[in-house]
C-alpha cells in the first residue's frame, strides 16, 4: 500500500544552524524557510536525488514539536513520510487493521499542500508515520 518515502523530518531548535550544515556541510541543495502555522512549524526542505529531508523548527508556543525537542534536546528524526495512492482508503485499511491515526483522522493538507495524516508511532515500532496522498 505505501509507496515512496516522500521525506524524513527532523526536528531542530535552530533552523538556520541545521539548514546551514545540510548546504556548507552536507552540500545539499536547500531551501529557503517557510512558515506553516497550521502545523506548528517553520520548516526548511533539503531536496535530495531520491528523496526529502524537512528540517522542522517550533513556531509559536504550542507547537506539535515542542515535546519532541524538550525530550531530544539536540534534535532527531521526528517522522518518516510514505506516499499512498489514495489517503481515504489507506484510512480505512489501517484503522480496519487497528491501527490507531491521530486527530480526528480526518485528512489536514501539509507542508506539501497535499492531504496527510499522521499514524501512532507505537503501532509502528516507535516511528511516527506520515501518510502523505501521492
Ligand atoms: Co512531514
Amino acid at each position: 500500500m505505501i509507496g515512496r518515502l516522500n521525506h524524513v523530518a527532523i526536528a531542530v531548535n535552530d533552523l538556520a544552524a541545521a539548514a546551514r550544515g545540510y548546504r556548507d556541510t552536507l552540500g545539499a541543495r536547500v531551501g529557503s524557510p517557510r512558515d506553516v502555522p497550521e502545523h506548528g512549524v517553520r520548516v526548511v526542505f533539503v531536496t535530495l536525488p531520491n528523496t526529502k529531508i524537512e528540517l522542522l523548527e517550533p513556531l509559536g508556543a504550542d507547537s506539535p514539536i515542542a515535546g519532541f525537542l524538550e525530550r531530544n534536546p539536540s534534535g532527531g528524526i521526528h517522522h518518516l513520510c510514505y506516499e499512498v495512492d489514495d489517503i481515504l482508503a489507506a484510512r480505512d485499511r489501517l484503522k480496519a487493521g487497528g491501527a490507531r491515526v491521530l486527530g480526528a483522522g480526518e485528512p489536514a493538507i501539509g507542508a506539501h499542500g497535499k492531504p496527510v495524516l499522521f499514524l501512532h508511532p507505537k503501532d509502528f515500532s516507535g516511528t511516527l508515520i506520515e501518510l502523505e496522498q501521492a
